[in-house]
């Protein structure tokens, strides 16, 4: 179906890749309404995109006033993609302005918006752009990127804008998305359906094994992080299985939770309801060890002995056997909550364990003492199938999720997948 397709540019020097992103959604059929920004047209020229998007270009909210042009884009867009999105711009879009034809085309429209942001890494960790972001994501907004790499100058970092493709591909999967959820409009712009007839399953919570009837042996995972991905992804259409480790939670935002304790639990409930998921998300802590054997009563302590040794054999590697296991069709994502204080060791501690564990994404935080388990706030960066760092997303544990869930979305199998139960369900 040819979509009306608003592309926003706003003014970073990358706003010359805008350009693909244009050349390729015209390619693909699409009808492509340029609106750049004053500022993006001193780094990429009118004509240039008028000539690529084959349609007149228009920034001033002076011209065409009778055609009431700042409300008509807007209004007859099924899409707007704004790439490269800029700190200010960002702000601008958080804070509803329209000062501009940009502003004026999005606070009129009802489509799906996707934003592609770019900018210096620094600008980009600043608390300010990263509460706007989460504004916007809150607001159901698509977030794709800043991808991690080389920026303009000698600095590398998260800020670089997405690869082009990636960007047309996540933006169409949207608006196939919201078009499969009820029609281009008329859907709140919050109620983003992006995973709509997807099945995802989610692990959360920490395991338990027990030594005796009164006492496990067990770690502090919380399980925020992967309820709020559960939760998260079902408010976008997905169909969640929720396998909750040790949690006290009631099917949050209508997930279907299986609640297990120990690693061998959760290992069985993971089995059989990641059977033909679009995603597995294994974000809760196992224990890698269990006491070899659990005592019947309550084990005593033994006058006069200072010391106790407690045997403990393996627990079998959930997230290693589903990723050696035919997987074709699921993503499989994999978490690391690692001490490492360097953060370049942590990245290269976590591509090891994404190939060891056949993860296709690994997502790593750095936990501590005081750091990491029941914050509210999070710091992640995903590890990407070519060991590539993907994305590095901050903010709450619910913006964090979004996040990640942004980019499952951008990389599940093609098309709808039909909503499959699980075997045994
Ligand atoms: N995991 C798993 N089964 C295990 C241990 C871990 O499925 N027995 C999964 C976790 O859910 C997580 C990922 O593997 O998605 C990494 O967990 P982590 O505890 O960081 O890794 P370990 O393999 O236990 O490595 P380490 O030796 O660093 O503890």
């Amino acid at each position: 179906m040819a979509l009306n397709i608003v592309v926003g540019i706003t003014g970073g020097i990358a706003a010359y890749k805008a350009v693909s992103v244009v050349r390729s959604l015209v390619l693909a059929g699409h009808d492509v309404h340029v609106v750049p920004t004053e500022s993006a047209l001193r780094f990429v020229g009118r004509p240039t995109l008028e000539a690529i998007s084959r349609n007149p270009v228009h920034t001033d909210l002076f011209e065409g006033v009778a055609e009431v042009r700042h409300v008509a884009i807007g209004q007859a867009a099924d899409l707007i993609v704004i790439a490269p999105a800029t700190a200010n711009s960002i702000a601008k879009l958080a804070a509803g302005l329209a000062d501009d034809l940009l502003g004026n085309t999005v606070l009129a429209s009802e489509a799906p918006v996707v934003v592609a942001p770019a900018m210096h890494t620094e600008m980009w960790r600043h608390p300010a752009t990263q509460a706007n972001i989460a504004t916007l994501r809150e607001r159901g907004v698509t977030v794709v990127g800043p991808a991690v790499g080389q920026l303009t100058g000698s600095d590398s970092g998260p800020g670089r804008l997405e690869e082009p493709d990636v960007i047309v591909r996540a933006a169409l999967e949207v608006a196939e998305r919201r078009a499969e959820a009820g029609g281009r409009r008329g859907a709140a712009l919050t109620d983003r359906q992006d995973l709509a007839g997807r099945r995802i399953v989610v692990s959360a919570g920490g395991t338990r094994e027990p030594l005796d009837p009164v006492r496990f042996l067990g770690n502090r995972s919380s399980g925020k992080q992967g309820v709020a991905i559960a939760e998260a992804a079902a408010a976008r259409g997905a169909d969640v299985t929720l396998v909750a480790a040790n949690l006290e939670v009631s099917e949050p935002g209508g997930c279907r939770v299986r609640a297990v304790s120990t690693a061998l639990e959760l290992r069985d409930a993971m089995r059989e309801a990641s059977e033909g998921a679009d995603a597995v998300v294994m974000a809760a802590a196992v224990a890698d060890y269990r006491p070899a054997t659990v005592s019947e009563g309550k084990i005593k302590k033994v006058d006069g002995e200072e010391h106790m040794t407690v045997e403990l054999v393996r627990n079998p590697d959930i997230l290693a056997e589903l990723g050696a296991s035919a997987h074709d069709g699921t993503l499989l994502v994999g978490f690391a909550a690692e001490t490492e204080p360097d953060p370049e060791r942590l990245v290269e501690l976590a591509r090891a364990k994404r190939r060891a564990k056949g993860a296709d994404l690994l997502i790593v935080n750095r936990v501590g003492w005081s750091e990491g388990f029941a914050a509210d706030e999070n710091t992640v960066s995903v590890i990407g199938p070519d060991d590539a760092v993907v994305a590095e997303v901050v903010g709450s544990k619910v913006s964090v999720a979004h996040g990640i869930l942004d980019i499952i979305a951008g990389r599940l199998a093609p098309g709808a997948a039909p909503t499959k139960e699980p075997h045994s369900a």
